[in-house]
């Protein structure tokens, strides 16, 4: 058989390793060809393709990013664009796809399988928010990376008596900022599942300085205070449409700066959190998500994902990962110091 091999959306620590595995098992076991398609599904729709053999995913388990590159490309959003897709995977002799990405990459996916596209989709994101899998790869590097900002930022906010807002990614669910937030000792975890009073952040901070002690704010990207509360001046969007990273941490700094007399300051950590090299947990799990796809691949079980169930890698429907975001649910807020409106 022959197969392509793509990775979409935003990149993620263990897009490699996930290759690498599929790539190696696929040739020396099975004995499949694979061609590795360029940005998404971006490749496949304008044929810019790669070499993908056992020499070049040689040294790549330990690289960030992905070989392939990535884009947020959409073909169902392009006029003709699925017609041209499957033209151009006939015209290659492309078989089967094995496609690596998040929601968007694998609703794409699901929509090209009911079309007769026999595609494995493999879930991958930072943010833990897809349906189908207790995790994706990525997001323990992700909270880690959090984790060891904050554990610095505790530091240089005790020697100078200030409060740190501490800005993770998250746009719809808070589980990075959840977990970083906890093993880092975060005193106000804020999330966007659920809006936030901005008088209690302000009054709980102030509290923290009265015992000698300079509290550290965590605030996802997507968390919002209570109606009424906020004017972010910051909220506009990118020539892509996605709303720029930096606002609600600045704005929160203000506010308590304001309502405190304490001096605040933000930190962003946007897209380190994406960046380098993988944990050991993200290698593994890239890699038996990798294993299992092109096992999959092989059976001919196609429209499927693979995905973490417990302990064991399991299949399940594509259309699983995009039926809804698995944010994080309320009885977890009381795990941490979560603040509401
Ligand atoms: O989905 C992963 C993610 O990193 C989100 O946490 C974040 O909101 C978004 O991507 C940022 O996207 P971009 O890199 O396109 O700015």
């Amino acid at each position: 058989m022959r197969i392509g091999v793509l990775t979409g959306g935003g990149d993620c620590p263990g897009l490699n390793a996930v290759i690498r595995a599929v790539v190696r098992k696929g040739i020396t076991e099975y004995g499949h060809e694979f061609v590795g398609y360029r940005n998404g599904w971006r490749g496949p729709l304008d044929n810019l393709t790669r070499p993908l053999d056992v020499s070049s995913v040689r040294g790549i388990l330990p690289r960030g990013g992905t070989i392939l590159g990535s884009s947020r490309t959409n073909p169902f959003k392009i006029e003709g664009g699925v017609e041209k897709i499957t033209a151009n995977l006939a015209e290659q002799g492309v078989d089967a796809l094995v496609a690596i990405g998040g929601e968007d990459t694998l609703g794409v996916a699901a929509k090209l399988y009911d079309q007769g596209v026999q595609v494995v989709g493999v879930p991958k994101t930072i943010d833990n928010d897809l349906n189908a899998t207790d995790y994706t790869f990525g997001f323990d590097t992700a909270v880690n990376i959090a984790m060891e900002a904050i554990d610095r930022l505790h530091t240089t906010a005790e020697s100078h008596h200030r409060c740190l807002v501490v800005e993770l990614m998250g746009r719809h669910a808070g589980w990075i900022a959840l977990h970083a937030g906890m093993a880092g000792g975060a005193n106000v975890i804020l999330l966007p599942e659920r809006q936030f009073d901005v008088e209690k952040v302000a009054a709980y901070v102030e509290k923290r300085f009265e015992t000698e002690y300079s509290p550290i704010v965590v605030v996802a990207e997507g968390a919002t205070p209570l109606t009424g509360q906020m004017v972010l001046q910051n909220q506009e969007r990118d020539a892509f449409g996605h709303v720029r990273l930096g606002g609600i941490g600045q704005w929160l700094a203000e506010q308590v700066e304001e309502r405190t007399g304490k001096e605040s300051r933000t930190v962003v950590l946007g897209h380190i959190q994406r960046g380098g090299t993988p944990t050991a947990f993200d290698r593994v799990l890239a890699t038996r998500f990798g294993l299992q796809a092109i096992d999959a691949v092989h059976d001919g079980d196609w429209g499927k994902m693979v995905a973490l169930r417990g302990t064991d890698i399991v299949r399940a429907p594509l259309s699983e990962a995009t039926a809804e975001l698995k944010t994080v649910p309320i009885e977890r807020y009381a795990e941490a110091e979560v603040f509401f409106g």
